[in-house]
Protein backbone atom coordinates (compact mmCIF):
# COMPACT_ATOMS: atom_id res chain seq x y z
CA UNK A 1 0.00 0.00 0.00
CA UNK A 2 2.66 2.43 -1.00
CA UNK A 3 1.85 5.85 -1.58
CA UNK A 4 -1.86 5.09 -0.35
CA UNK A 5 -2.86 8.27 2.02
CA UNK A 6 -6.21 8.20 4.11
CA UNK A 7 -7.32 11.28 5.48
CA UNK A 8 -10.94 11.90 7.47
CA UNK A 9 -12.77 14.84 8.51
CA UNK A 10 -15.14 15.08 11.21
CA UNK A 11 -17.72 12.99 9.97
CA UNK A 12 -16.64 9.56 11.13
CA UNK A 13 -13.03 9.23 11.99
CA UNK A 14 -13.39 5.27 14.13
CA UNK A 15 -14.32 4.14 10.97
CA UNK A 16 -11.32 5.75 8.97
CA UNK A 17 -8.94 4.04 11.99
CA UNK A 18 -10.59 0.99 10.96
CA UNK A 19 -10.43 0.50 7.80
CA UNK A 20 -6.60 2.40 7.96
CA UNK A 21 -5.99 -1.15 9.78
CA UNK A 22 -7.27 -3.19 7.58
CA UNK A 23 -5.09 -1.85 4.70
CA UNK A 24 -2.15 -1.78 6.85
CA UNK A 25 -1.44 2.12 6.73
CA UNK A 26 -1.25 4.79 9.29
CA UNK A 27 -4.01 7.58 9.39
CA UNK A 28 -2.91 10.86 7.72
CA UNK A 29 -2.32 14.15 9.43
CA UNK A 30 -4.59 16.87 8.74
CA UNK A 31 -6.40 19.26 10.71
CA UNK A 32 -10.28 19.96 9.93
CA UNK A 33 -10.97 22.84 12.23
CA UNK A 34 -13.25 26.15 12.22
CA UNK A 35 -12.76 29.72 12.05
CA UNK A 36 -13.96 31.78 14.93
CA UNK A 37 -16.50 32.62 12.47
CA UNK A 38 -17.45 29.20 11.77
CA UNK A 39 -16.07 28.73 7.85
CA UNK A 40 -14.25 25.71 7.48
CA UNK A 41 -10.47 25.63 8.17
CA UNK A 42 -8.58 22.58 6.86
CA UNK A 43 -4.38 22.19 6.70
CA UNK A 44 -2.83 19.03 5.41
CA UNK A 45 -0.19 18.01 7.80
CA UNK A 46 1.66 15.02 5.25
CA UNK A 47 3.42 15.55 2.28
CA UNK A 48 0.89 14.06 -0.54
CA UNK A 49 2.48 15.03 -4.10
CA UNK A 50 1.95 12.17 -6.54
CA UNK A 51 0.41 10.13 -3.54
CA UNK A 52 -3.22 8.15 -4.29
CA UNK A 53 -5.46 9.89 -1.47
CA UNK A 54 -8.35 8.40 -0.01
CA UNK A 55 -10.79 10.59 1.81
CA UNK A 56 -13.54 8.87 4.31
CA UNK A 57 -16.06 11.15 4.99
CA UNK A 58 -19.68 9.93 5.00
CA UNK A 59 -22.04 13.17 4.57
CA UNK A 60 -24.08 12.71 7.70
CA UNK A 61 -25.94 14.57 9.83
CA UNK A 62 -24.52 18.00 9.57
CA UNK A 63 -24.98 16.70 6.08
CA UNK A 64 -23.86 20.47 5.20
CA UNK A 65 -20.99 20.80 7.88
CA UNK A 66 -19.63 17.03 6.48
CA UNK A 67 -19.72 18.05 2.78
CA UNK A 68 -18.45 21.33 3.09
CA UNK A 69 -15.30 19.36 5.16
CA UNK A 70 -15.26 17.21 2.44
CA UNK A 71 -15.17 19.56 -0.26
CA UNK A 72 -12.74 21.79 1.47
CA UNK A 73 -10.26 18.75 1.94
CA UNK A 74 -10.74 17.63 -1.63
CA UNK A 75 -9.52 21.37 -2.60
CA UNK A 76 -6.68 21.65 -0.34
CA UNK A 77 -5.15 17.89 -1.08
CA UNK A 78 -5.73 18.90 -5.35
CA UNK A 79 -3.90 22.01 -4.54
CA UNK A 80 -0.86 20.24 -2.74
CA UNK A 81 -0.52 17.82 -5.84
CA UNK A 82 -1.82 14.28 -5.06
CA UNK A 83 -1.91 12.12 -7.90
CA UNK A 84 -5.21 11.13 -7.70
CA UNK A 85 -8.25 11.74 -4.70
CA UNK A 86 -10.67 9.31 -4.11
CA UNK A 87 -13.81 10.73 -2.32
CA UNK A 88 -14.78 7.75 -0.17
CA UNK A 89 -18.72 8.50 1.15
CA UNK A 90 -19.60 5.18 3.52
CA UNK A 91 -23.30 7.65 3.42
CA UNK A 92 -23.79 9.56 0.14
CA UNK A 93 -26.30 12.14 1.99
CA UNK A 94 -28.90 14.51 -0.44
CA UNK A 95 -29.42 11.20 -2.43
CA UNK A 96 -33.28 11.05 -1.53
CA UNK A 97 -33.00 14.42 -3.42
CA UNK A 98 -32.47 13.00 -7.16
CA UNK A 99 -35.35 13.89 -9.24
CA UNK A 100 -37.88 16.83 -9.86
CA UNK A 101 -41.20 14.83 -8.11
CA UNK A 102 -42.52 18.37 -7.51
CA UNK A 103 -42.48 21.45 -9.61
CA UNK A 104 -39.83 23.88 -8.35
CA UNK A 105 -37.74 21.44 -6.15
CA UNK A 106 -33.55 21.33 -6.79
CA UNK A 107 -32.15 17.75 -7.61
CA UNK A 108 -29.87 18.11 -4.91
CA UNK A 109 -28.31 14.99 -5.46
CA UNK A 110 -26.81 16.05 -8.78
CA UNK A 111 -25.53 19.40 -7.55
CA UNK A 112 -23.46 17.34 -4.90
CA UNK A 113 -21.92 15.57 -7.58
CA UNK A 114 -20.76 18.55 -9.64
CA UNK A 115 -19.64 20.07 -6.65
CA UNK A 116 -17.39 16.62 -5.84
CA UNK A 117 -16.53 16.57 -9.45
CA UNK A 118 -15.73 20.35 -9.53
CA UNK A 119 -13.62 20.58 -6.09
CA UNK A 120 -11.20 18.21 -7.88
CA UNK A 121 -12.46 13.99 -7.16
CA UNK A 122 -11.49 11.57 -9.46
CA UNK A 123 -12.77 9.46 -8.22
CA UNK A 124 -16.14 8.48 -5.73
CA UNK A 125 -16.43 5.05 -3.74
CA UNK A 126 -19.69 4.24 -1.45
CA UNK A 127 -21.96 1.54 -0.17
CA UNK A 128 -25.76 1.41 -1.37
CA UNK A 129 -26.50 4.77 -2.82
CA UNK A 130 -29.84 5.23 -2.20
CA UNK A 131 -30.68 4.87 -6.12
CA UNK A 132 -28.18 3.45 -8.52
CA UNK A 133 -29.05 5.52 -11.01
CA UNK A 134 -26.80 8.47 -9.05
CA UNK A 135 -23.72 6.81 -10.69
CA UNK A 136 -25.11 8.76 -13.68
CA UNK A 137 -24.81 12.09 -12.00
CA UNK A 138 -21.07 12.16 -12.15
CA UNK A 139 -18.57 11.88 -14.95
CA UNK A 140 -15.98 10.61 -12.91
CA UNK A 141 -16.01 6.55 -11.69
CA UNK A 142 -18.23 5.83 -9.13
CA UNK A 143 -18.05 2.66 -7.29
CA UNK A 144 -21.32 1.60 -5.38
CA UNK A 145 -20.87 -1.04 -3.08
CA UNK A 146 -23.16 -3.43 -1.73
CA UNK A 147 -23.78 -4.08 2.01
CA UNK A 148 -25.60 -7.52 1.00
CA UNK A 149 -22.47 -9.24 1.54
CA UNK A 150 -22.42 -7.93 5.09
CA UNK A 151 -25.99 -8.51 6.16
CA UNK A 152 -26.08 -11.50 4.14
CA UNK A 153 -23.13 -13.50 6.23
CA UNK A 154 -24.71 -12.02 9.56
CA UNK A 155 -28.10 -13.43 9.01
CA UNK A 156 -26.96 -16.34 6.98
CA UNK A 157 -25.17 -17.52 10.40
CA UNK A 158 -28.05 -17.53 11.87
CA UNK A 159 -29.62 -20.04 10.51
CA UNK A 160 -32.90 -18.27 10.48
CA UNK A 161 -35.70 -21.01 8.98
CA UNK A 162 -39.12 -20.06 7.35
CA UNK A 163 -37.92 -16.87 6.20
CA UNK A 164 -39.07 -13.86 4.16
CA UNK A 165 -37.22 -11.17 3.40
CA UNK A 166 -39.45 -7.82 3.23
CA UNK A 167 -39.18 -4.43 0.99
CA UNK A 168 -40.60 -1.58 2.95
CA UNK A 169 -41.28 0.08 -0.33
CA UNK A 170 -41.86 -0.29 -3.97
CA UNK A 171 -38.28 1.15 -4.75
CA UNK A 172 -36.42 -1.06 -2.37
CA UNK A 173 -37.73 -4.65 -4.39
CA UNK A 174 -34.24 -4.99 -6.24
CA UNK A 175 -32.22 -4.58 -2.75
CA UNK A 176 -34.83 -7.18 -1.03
CA UNK A 177 -34.60 -8.96 -4.00
CA UNK A 178 -30.49 -9.75 -3.46
CA UNK A 179 -31.03 -10.87 0.23
CA UNK A 180 -33.74 -13.14 -0.66
CA UNK A 181 -31.55 -14.85 -3.38
CA UNK A 182 -28.71 -14.37 -0.49
CA UNK A 183 -30.32 -15.96 2.03
CA UNK A 184 -32.52 -18.47 0.27
CA UNK A 185 -35.69 -16.76 1.34
CA UNK A 186 -39.12 -15.47 -0.06
CA UNK A 187 -40.00 -11.72 -0.44
CA UNK A 188 -42.93 -9.65 0.43
CA UNK A 189 -43.50 -5.83 -0.10
CA UNK A 190 -45.14 -3.22 1.65
CA UNK A 191 -46.78 -1.15 -0.56
CA UNK A 192 -46.30 2.52 1.40
CA UNK A 193 -47.62 5.52 0.89
CA UNK A 194 -45.35 8.59 1.81
CA UNK A 195 -46.85 11.64 3.58
CA UNK A 196 -44.54 14.21 4.13
CA UNK A 197 -40.76 14.04 5.41
CA UNK A 198 -41.41 12.11 8.85
CA UNK A 199 -44.46 10.34 8.05
CA UNK A 200 -45.09 7.22 5.64
CA UNK A 201 -48.26 4.90 5.74
CA UNK A 202 -48.25 1.54 5.10
CA UNK A 203 -51.27 0.44 2.95
CA UNK A 204 -51.41 -3.07 2.07
CA UNK A 205 -48.67 -6.11 1.96
CA UNK A 206 -47.98 -7.71 -1.27
CA UNK A 207 -46.77 -11.40 -0.48
CA UNK A 208 -47.56 -14.14 2.25
CA UNK A 209 -45.77 -13.21 5.52
CA UNK A 210 -48.70 -15.37 7.73
CA UNK A 211 -46.28 -17.28 9.91
CA UNK A 212 -43.01 -16.44 8.80
CA UNK A 213 -40.01 -15.38 10.30
CA UNK A 214 -39.24 -11.91 8.21
CA UNK A 215 -36.25 -9.05 7.65
CA UNK A 216 -37.05 -6.02 7.03
CA UNK A 217 -34.26 -4.86 4.83
CA UNK A 218 -34.07 -0.91 3.62
CA UNK A 219 -31.20 1.36 2.82
CA UNK A 220 -31.76 4.26 5.36
CA UNK A 221 -33.98 4.99 8.63
CA UNK A 222 -34.12 8.35 8.86
CA UNK A 223 -37.27 9.14 11.32
CA UNK A 224 -38.17 5.61 11.44
CA UNK A 225 -42.12 6.31 9.49
CA UNK A 226 -41.41 3.84 7.20
CA UNK A 227 -40.01 1.04 9.23
CA UNK A 228 -42.40 1.23 12.26
CA UNK A 229 -45.13 1.65 9.70
CA UNK A 230 -43.78 -1.73 8.13
CA UNK A 231 -43.73 -3.45 11.24
CA UNK A 232 -47.23 -2.50 12.25
CA UNK A 233 -48.45 -4.14 8.94
CA UNK A 234 -46.12 -7.27 9.78
CA UNK A 235 -47.53 -8.33 12.72
CA UNK A 236 -51.36 -7.32 11.63
CA UNK A 237 -50.96 -9.63 8.39
CA UNK A 238 -49.63 -12.45 11.13
CA UNK A 239 -45.54 -12.36 10.69
CA UNK A 240 -43.54 -14.56 13.38
CA UNK A 241 -40.02 -13.13 14.43
CA UNK A 242 -39.02 -9.47 12.89
CA UNK A 243 -35.45 -8.62 12.69
CA UNK A 244 -34.25 -5.20 10.46
CA UNK A 245 -31.31 -4.41 8.52
CA UNK A 246 -30.81 -1.00 7.14
CA UNK A 247 -27.55 0.16 6.00
CA UNK A 248 -27.36 3.77 7.04
CA UNK A 249 -28.65 4.65 10.42
CA UNK A 250 -29.64 8.23 10.19
CA UNK A 251 -31.62 8.14 12.80
CA UNK A 252 -33.24 11.61 12.69
CA UNK A 253 -35.80 13.88 14.07
CA UNK A 254 -38.20 11.19 16.05
CA UNK A 255 -36.40 7.62 15.39
CA UNK A 256 -35.35 7.03 18.94
CA UNK A 257 -38.52 7.24 19.62
CA UNK A 258 -40.20 5.23 17.47
CA UNK A 259 -37.61 2.88 17.01
CA UNK A 260 -38.47 2.59 20.92
CA UNK A 261 -41.74 1.46 20.56
CA UNK A 262 -41.50 -1.08 17.51
CA UNK A 263 -41.40 -4.75 18.55
CA UNK A 264 -38.93 -6.69 16.75
CA UNK A 265 -36.36 -9.48 17.94
CA UNK A 266 -33.05 -7.29 16.08
CA UNK A 267 -32.59 -3.72 14.65
CA UNK A 268 -28.96 -4.06 12.66
CA UNK A 269 -27.04 -1.28 10.64
CA UNK A 270 -23.74 -1.20 9.25
CA UNK A 271 -21.39 1.86 10.42
CA UNK A 272 -21.64 3.61 7.67
CA UNK A 273 -22.97 6.32 10.57
CA UNK A 274 -21.61 6.36 13.86
CA UNK A 275 -24.53 6.00 16.21
CA UNK A 276 -23.99 7.90 19.30
CA UNK A 277 -24.39 6.03 23.16
CA UNK A 278 -27.53 7.74 23.82
CA UNK A 279 -29.69 6.69 20.44
CA UNK A 280 -27.95 3.06 20.78
CA UNK A 281 -31.02 0.60 21.77
CA UNK A 282 -30.62 -2.71 23.55
CA UNK A 283 -32.08 -4.39 20.16
CA UNK A 284 -29.40 -2.50 17.90
CA UNK A 285 -26.39 -4.46 16.15
CA UNK A 286 -23.81 -2.21 14.33
CA UNK A 287 -21.70 -4.09 11.36
CA UNK A 288 -18.79 -2.68 10.40
CA UNK A 289 -17.78 -1.85 6.44
CA UNK A 290 -14.63 -1.20 7.21
CA UNK A 291 -13.25 -4.53 5.44
CA UNK A 292 -15.34 -4.20 2.70
CA UNK A 293 -14.33 -0.54 2.30
CA UNK A 294 -10.90 -1.07 2.90
CA UNK A 295 -10.58 -3.85 0.36
CA UNK A 296 -12.50 -1.73 -2.50
CA UNK A 297 -9.68 0.71 -1.36
CA UNK A 298 -6.63 -2.06 -1.69
CA UNK A 299 -7.96 -2.61 -5.25
CA UNK A 300 -8.52 0.65 -6.34
CA UNK A 301 -4.82 1.20 -5.42
CA UNK A 302 -3.55 -2.23 -7.16
CA UNK A 303 -5.81 -1.01 -10.38
CA UNK A 304 -7.13 -4.52 -9.68
CA UNK A 305 -10.71 -5.29 -10.50
CA UNK A 306 -13.48 -4.87 -7.78
CA UNK A 307 -16.76 -6.37 -9.44
CA UNK A 308 -15.95 -9.77 -6.94
CA UNK A 309 -16.99 -7.51 -3.94
CA UNK A 310 -20.42 -6.84 -6.12
CA UNK A 311 -21.41 -9.93 -5.93
C1 LIG B 1 -37.10 5.33 1.03
O1 LIG B 1 -37.15 5.32 -0.17
C2 LIG B 1 -35.91 4.82 1.79
O2 LIG B 1 -35.48 3.60 1.31
C3 LIG B 1 -36.20 4.73 3.27
O3 LIG B 1 -37.23 3.80 3.48
C4 LIG B 1 -36.62 6.05 3.83
O4 LIG B 1 -35.77 7.05 3.39
C5 LIG B 1 -36.61 5.98 5.33
O5 LIG B 1 -37.04 7.22 5.82
P1 LIG B 1 -37.84 7.29 7.19
O6 LIG B 1 -37.08 6.46 8.19
O7 LIG B 1 -37.84 8.76 7.54
O8 LIG B 1 -39.21 6.76 6.93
Amino acid sequence: MEKVIVFTGNAHPRLAEDICKYIGVPLSNGEVLRFSDGETRVKIQDNVRGKDVFIIQPTSCPANEHLMELLVMIDAIKRSSAKRITAVLPYFGYARQDRKDQPRVPITAKLVANLLDRAGADRVLTIDLHAGQIQGFFDIPLDNLYAVKIFGQYFGDKGIKNLVIVSPDVGGIKMARAYAKKLGAGLAIVDKRRISDTQAEAMHIMGEVEGKNVIIVDDIIATAGSISEAVGALRKNGAKDIYVAATHPVLSGPAIERLAKINVKELVFTDTIPISKEKMLPMMTQLSVAPLLGEAIKRIRKEESISELFE
